[in-house]
């Protein structure tokens, strides 16, 4: 996934911009990614990988190997899996966004 298409498509918050909140403000947890932009707040589709990008930075930061790229997903498969997870009953999508990220 490239950094400035969004991983949290409610509120459209780009990797980009969870990357450097993660960097300047240094959270403890993963949970505290929804002070950036409400990342994780909406339908809730976002949040394991928010947790995969929060677990990836704060290795990187420890100084431990580079790990894995916790986003390996296209934009198209990542929004097609969202609004399969939405069309199942995994959440809903704030009233003034489409479930397919546009
Ligand atoms: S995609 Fe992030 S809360 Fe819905």
């Amino acid at each position: 996934m490239d950094l400035d298409q969004p991983v949290c498509l409610c509120f459209r918050v780009s990797r980009r911009k969870l990357e450097k909140f993660i960097r300047l403000e240094k959270p403890q947890r993963a949970g505290q990614l929804s002070e950036c932009f409400g990342a994780g707040t909406g339908c809730g589709w976002c949040r394991p990988f928010l947790e995969r990008l929060f677990q990836e930075q704060a290795e990187k930061v420890g100084g431990a190997n580079a790990p894995q790229d916790p986003l390996v997903i296209s934009h198209d498969d990542y929004v097609r899996q969202r609004a399969a997870y939405l069309r199942d009953g995994g959440g809903d999508s704030p009233p003034d966004t489409s479930p397919d990220g546009d």
